[in-house]
């Protein structure tokens, strides 16, 4: 028999050969409902390649990403300096994740992210932004010696079982019980959380300073009195600065945009990666990791076999080290200001524009019930096949006429969220608001494409039920 030798492995002819299958190998062997989402709704596209904030398509059309891979494209894609630190440590064939010994860019990394939060101390690393949750809830439970930990209603953590106990959608939950003793309160709800409090078995209350789910932020002096009620009873604040964190609030960390916040725990994953090697972590003070790490026999206690690998270090050391020389916290906050402003001056001019919200580039647009008898029909009917049908309408031409991925905050609201990677300029935010101008210009005309398209989204919601 002819021995053909060892195949070898060529990514660039796999792509070429076997790329136009994408959609079909998804179907066939991953979650397939993925695909069949975007066929419904057209944004079943084929992207080729990708800089900064844009991507391409096969025919070389650009696309606006407003979305930043749900946060984790901070810098956008490729940004050169991580890219090179990139191939510069597999250059280096370091003896990574031999796990007995000391490597130093963990050590590194840890240095330059505790000093954007001087009150912390130490840093464990895992590799994801649920897995960074997950283990502040364990350190708050081990070092409190308490079992339950607080969340606010609409909360998003992450979807493994410990996150999801702090999760505030149901839609996330059911099902999947039972999950973790917890109990939610009201993102901002003082005397709820005194009253769960007093019960003395809190270990903790988690919280994102502003909700990806719908872009609410807690109310201004919340975090600090939450803060210092826990305190009190002594339980510890988690800040969960996983799409927070990194500037893109227009602050280092989304908590910092009020003096005296000073979490004991603070969460962070997404854009740390550079948009390239996932990674998690979770800041503490020193006497929570001296708790958990009491001994050395407890040495692994909690652990990743992939955690402080060399790859994620490299590239959240060559992130901060652009964030630091790009001014990125700075830029995210003026470029902000910017979208909001323009966007805020539409609300008066469209009845179906409710409130333009956030900080920095994390920015909600809310719709609502029109005052006009006309568009008060149509949007009537929408509501009454599903909540969120008329932010998905503005969703689609948006990305079918105009070239812009946004995507809708969360299911069942009437609120689209733009996250777009910090590095997002004047120009982009002229053709994001020229490009909803017309969407909105069309969805006021009652009329046109945008309805009937409305007509087709209450049928499949309604068939779905
Ligand atoms: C606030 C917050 N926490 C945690 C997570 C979970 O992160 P990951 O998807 O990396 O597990 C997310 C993800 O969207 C998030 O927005």
């Amino acid at each position: 028999m002819k021995d053909d030798g060892p195949k070898g492995f060529d990514l660039a002819r796999l792509l070429a050969e076997r790329g136009a299958e994408r959609y079909e190998l998804h179907t066939k062997h991953l979650n397939h409902q993925l695909p069949r989402m975007l066929r419904t709704i057209g944004f079943d596209k084929v992207y080729e390649r990708a800089e900064g904030a844009h991507f391409w398509d096969a025919d070389g059309n650009d696309y606006l990403d407003m979305l930043a891979g749900f946060g984790v494209m901070g810098l956008g894609r490729h940004h050169p300096v991580v890219r090179k630190a990139l191939h510069d440590v597999l250059d280096a064939s370091l003896a990574d994740l031999t796990r007995f010994d000391c490597q130093p860019l963990p050590g590194l990394l840890a240095e330059k992210l505790l000093a954007h939060s001087p009150h912390l101390d130490r840093v464990f690393f895992g590799n994801s932004g649920t897995e960074a949750v997950e283990t502040a809830l364990k350190f708050a439970r081990y070092a409190t010696g308490r079992p339950r930990i607080l969340y606010c209603a609409h909360a998003f953590h992450g979807l493994t079982t410990g996150s999801l106990s702090v999760n505030g959608e149901d839609g996330f939950r059911d099902g999947f019980a039972p999950l973790l003793p917890d109990t939610a309160i009201a993102l901002g709800d003082l005397d709820a959380l005194r009253r769960e409090l007093k019960r003395g078995d809190v270990a903790a209350l988690v919280v994102e300073p502003i909700q990806g789910k719908g872009v609410h932020a807690a109310p201004p002096g919340f975090l600090r009195d939450a803060q210092e009620l826990l305190h009190k009873h002594k339980a510890l604040l988690i800040a969960d600065e996983v799409q927070t964190g990194l500037g893109r609030t227009g602050d280092f960390y989304a908590y910092q945009h009020e003096k005296g916040v000073e979490p004991d725990l603070v969460c962070v994953a997404k854009a740390l990666s550079g948009g390239y090697v996932p990674v998690g972590a979770t800041l503490g003070k020193d006497w929570i990791f001296r708790r958990v790490y009491s001994s050395m026999d407890r040495v692994l206690v909690h652990s990743a076999s992939f955690g402080s690998n060399a790859q994620a270090m490299a590239a959240g050391l060559a992130v901060l080290a652009v964030m630091e020389d790009e001014a990125t916290v700075d830029r995210a906050r003026r470029t902000g200001e910017l979208l909001r402003d323009r966007l805020t001056a539409l609300v008066d001019r469209y009845e179906l524009m409710h409130e333009v919200r956030g900080r920095g580039l994390m920015i909600g647009i809310e719709f609502g019930r029109p005052s006009s008898l006309k568009l008060r029909s149509r949007w009537t009917m929408l509501q009454a096949a599903r909540k969120g049908l008329f932010a998905q309408m503005v969703v689609v031409p948006l990305l079918q006429k105009h070239r812009i991925l946004t995507q809708v905050s969360g299911d069942h609201l009437e609120v689209i969220k733009l996250i777009p990677p910090l590095v997002i300029d004047e120009s982009d935010v002229d053709r994001f608001v020229t490009a909803f101008t017309a969407v909105m210009d069309d969805a006021h005309s009652g009329g046109g494409l945008m309805w009937d398209f409305g007509r087709t989204l209450v049928k499949q919601a309604v068939a779905n039920r």
